[in-house]
């Protein structure tokens, strides 16, 4: 059992925040898991599963345990004429799994290529880019409850997928530990090229007919230049959701505002830029001591080096209640802080 105490978990997070676990033990198997569960010193203990660490924000040392799972393997469960089931452990570097993938020729998550982490944390928020969502091309996952060790498999159903979100970032969260998931892959794939930047660079390319590959190359080279790369500049993403409003609230907040960024969503509601609300607030760029607001993404805060958990928190609230006094919409965080 590889078991450390007092575990630093600066590098374990792309905010690249300190904090340490009381415990920490990685496990890259079920049985591995099972025999941390049981051991006395974990017992009872409140327990924290880790991926990448993309998603989180560490505000305080973490009481309990913190599980990094590291469970490896990628295989076909299944094949037909038009469909391919693929399942990869939850360790499984996210972008590893769309790179196999798209080398196989493989469609339905290329799209998502170049999100950070790993693939057991991809259902926690239905991870989404670029006009696709995990919930498209997922199956089933498999999960140890940790009440009782039992292991569970979940449909898409069970999961309960929405923006940003899912079963296990609410009823489920703490309660399980996902250790597989299982997609369904086109392997007569159409391309998903709805997302205007995709057009944009396959035409700047001179790509008329686009491979999964194509849209792939151009997605990595869409978030390379917006995203700031967190081993350069410490940072888990959007760090709030985009709001979703009634087209009512939208209308009232478009008279005043008549630039605003919005999008119509399916169920006729509307969808509002958050990054284009919080530049509007006058957030973009600014610093407040080693943390701030990204220069060319709104949406993103980042420690600039030597910020805590606490810091990016209190911008974050700053941000929110800005937001909120402006535009009359309260942000929700999308990262989960810790
Ligand atoms: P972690 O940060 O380790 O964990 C996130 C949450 O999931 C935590 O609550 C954790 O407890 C839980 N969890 C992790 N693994 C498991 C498991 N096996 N079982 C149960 N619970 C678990 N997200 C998007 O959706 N779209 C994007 O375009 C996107 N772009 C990003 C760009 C950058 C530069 C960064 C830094 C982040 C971005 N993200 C994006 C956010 C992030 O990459 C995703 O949320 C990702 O799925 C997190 O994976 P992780 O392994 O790092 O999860
Ligand atoms: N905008 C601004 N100012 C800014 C940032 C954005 O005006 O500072 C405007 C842009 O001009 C654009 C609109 O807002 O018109 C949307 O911006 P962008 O395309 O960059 O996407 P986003 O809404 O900021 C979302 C996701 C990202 C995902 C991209 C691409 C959320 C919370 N974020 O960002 O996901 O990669 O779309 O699909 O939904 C993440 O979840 O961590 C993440 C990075």
């Amino acid at each position: 059992m590889r078991l450390e105490k007092q575990a630093d978990l600066t590098a374990l997070n792309t905010f690249g925040v300190p904090a340490r676990a009381e415990l920490l033990a990685r496990f890259s198997s079920v049985d591995e898991l099972r025999e941390l569960l049981a051991a006395p010193e974990l017992h009872e203990r409140p327990q924290l599963v880790l991926g990448g660490g993309s998603n989180v924000l560490f505000t305080h040392d973490q009481v309990g345990v913190v599980l990094l799972n590291e469970i490896p393997g990628i295989f076909v469960e299944r094949e037909a004429e038009d469909h391919v089931w693929v399942k990869a452990g939850a360790g499984v570097v996210w972008h590893d799994l769309v790179m196999h993938a798209v080398g196989k020729g493989w469609g339905g998550i290329e799209n998502l290529s170049l999100i950070p982490g790993k693939v057991g944390a991809a259902p926690m928020q239905n991870i989404g880019a670029y006009g696709a969502e995990l919930k498209d091309s997922f199956h089933e996952l498999e999960a140890l409850r940790l009440s009782d060790g039992e292991r569970l498999t979940f449909s898409a159903s069970a999961c309960a997928f929405g923006y940003r979100e899912s079963f296990f970032k609410r009823e489920g969260r703490d309660r399980f530990v996902i250790l597989g998931v299982t997609l369904r892959l086109d392997r007569h794939p159409r391309v998903h090229t709805t997302y205007g930047a995709i057009r944009e660079v396959l035409a700047q390319r001179g790509i008329t007919d686009p491979t999964i590959r194509d849209v792939s190359d151009a997605v990595v080279s869409i978030r390379r230049s917006k995203l700031p790369d967190p081993t350069v500049l410490g940072n888990a993403g959007s760090f709030f959701k985009n709001p979703v409003v009634s087209r009512q609230q939208a209308d009232a907040i478009r008279r005043d505002h008549p630039t605003m960024v919005a999008y119509p969503t399916p169920d006729g509601r509307v969808k509002l830029a958050a990054g284009w609300m919080i530049e509007a607030a006058g957030w973009k760029g600014s610093r407040q001591g080693p943390c701030g607001v990204h220069k060319d993404q709104a949406l993103v805060l980042v420690n600039h080096g030597g910020a805590t958990g606490t810091m990016i928190y209190d911008l974050s609230e700053q941000v929110l209640r800005s937001v909120q006094e402006r535009f009359g919409v309260t942000l929700e965080r999308e990262v989960n802080i810790l």
